[in-house]
């Protein structure tokens, strides 16, 4: 055996910073459930003790995750002045819910997957299965976090305006179902931009379900949007227009069942939309930082619960185009493309 000393070097290299990074994401998660980065957030130069006063905390360890926050370069440090800065591009992804940079929903979602590490243990040495259910509850608020930002970006603006005549018959008043729909984030945002339509979320996550209709009740959506219990292959209504399936048909145990079961609950002229994060067709297109953030998700979330339904497919969150098309045409779709595309979902578009 001979050992490449750079090699072996620089993979240690690489590992110590997966290690602070792993380290850094639950400091993250505390300094976002203790207000740190909101405190900071415009605040300019701040000493420990200045912090701890703003947020009631103890000084000597905000000292110390300063230290770390500064080491792992999300803040600034003054080593004239003793004091740390959150700059305004920082602030952006760590402490700013309504940007588009907004990170936070990753950080409290990665370190939830953490958390249930035994459960997969057991999982990974039996029948591979977790559902959604059996995770922490930060998954579902990160999960909703995570994609809040991106939602609000785009959908109005480019998702549904890249459907085929969507945009107008959803100005016009249409009827959407929103499956397997978590807190109903893109519930929401679709329900507020488009007030003579009607939009119903399911979700097979009772607690999910409360959740969303807390949301929609603070939006003053009542009545306008409702959120129900339901399996994707057991929802009530038809003759919906719209039938969306946002980040979650990869966390079915039977996507074609779910599909098929849309496709007979669409208008005959209706859509569905898959919004489903993106990936490349082969692993060798995904090895990359996106990539590598949804296998992670992938197999500590969606697969294993996708392997805790009936069928369990295990479709995994890197399935590419073409396997989703697979999906969409065995369910009886006739019409399969990608609508449109941004670096984190593939927006596909199926019409009967
Ligand atoms: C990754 S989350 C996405 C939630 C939401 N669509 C969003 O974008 O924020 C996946 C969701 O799919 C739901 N789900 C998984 N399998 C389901 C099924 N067979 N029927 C209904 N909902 C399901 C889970 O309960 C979970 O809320």
């Amino acid at each position: 055996m001979t050992i490449d000393q750079k090699k072996l070097e620089g993979f240690v290299h690489k590992v110590l910073g997966d290690v602070g990074a792993t380290g850094t994401a639950g400091l993250a998660v505390i300094g976002d459930r203790l207000g740190l980065y909101k405190a900071m957030a415009g605040a300019g130069p701040l000493s420990p003790a200045e912090l701890a006063a703003k947020t009631g905390t103890q000084e000597r360890c905000i000292r110390e995750w300063l230290s770390a926050q500064a080491a792992a370069e999300y803040v600034d440090y003054d080593a004239t002045t003793g004091k740390f800065t959150l700059s305004d591009e920082h602030a952006a992804v760590l402490a700013d819910e309504s940007s588009p940079a907004s990170m936070m929903g990753g950080l409290l979602g990665f370190t939830a997957m953490i958390k249930v590490q035994e459960k997969l243990i057991a999982a990974f040495k039996k029948d591979g299965k977790l559902g959604w259910g059996e995770h922490h509850p930060d998954l579902f608020e990160g999960t909703r976090r995570l994609f809040h930002p991106g939602y609000s970006a785009n959908l109005v603006d480019h998702w549904i305006p890249a459907l085929d005549g969507m945009r107008e018959r959803l100005q016009g008043g249409a009827k959407v179902a929103d499956v397997g729909c978590g807190h109903g984030a893109s519930t929401i945002i679709m329900a507020k931009a488009f007030p003579k339509s009607t939009f119903v979320g399911f979700d097979a996550h009772p607690a999910s379900v409360e959740k969303a209709r807390e949301l929609a009740a603070e939006a003053r959506l009542n009545g306008r949007v409702t959120f129900e219990v339901a399996h994707a292959k057991n929802f009530p209504g038809s003759d919906f227009d719209l039938i969306a399936f946002f980040d979650c048909l990869h966390d079915m145990g039977d996507p074609v069942g779910a599909a098929r079961f849309a496709r007979r609950a669409l208008k005959h002229d209706g859509t569905l939309m898959l919004v489903e994060p993106f990936a490349g067709e082969k692993l060798e297109d995904n090895i990359n930082a996106i990539g590598r953030v949804y296998y992670n998700a992938s197999t500590m979330v969606c697969t294993p619960c996708s392997l805790s339904q009936e069928v369990g497919l295990g479709l995994g969150a890197q399935a590419g185009e073409e396997r989703l098309r697979a999906v969409a045409t065995e369910a009886g779709f006739t019409r399969f493309r990608r609508a449109t595309e941004t670096p984190l979902n593939l927006v596909l578009e199926a019409r009967p």
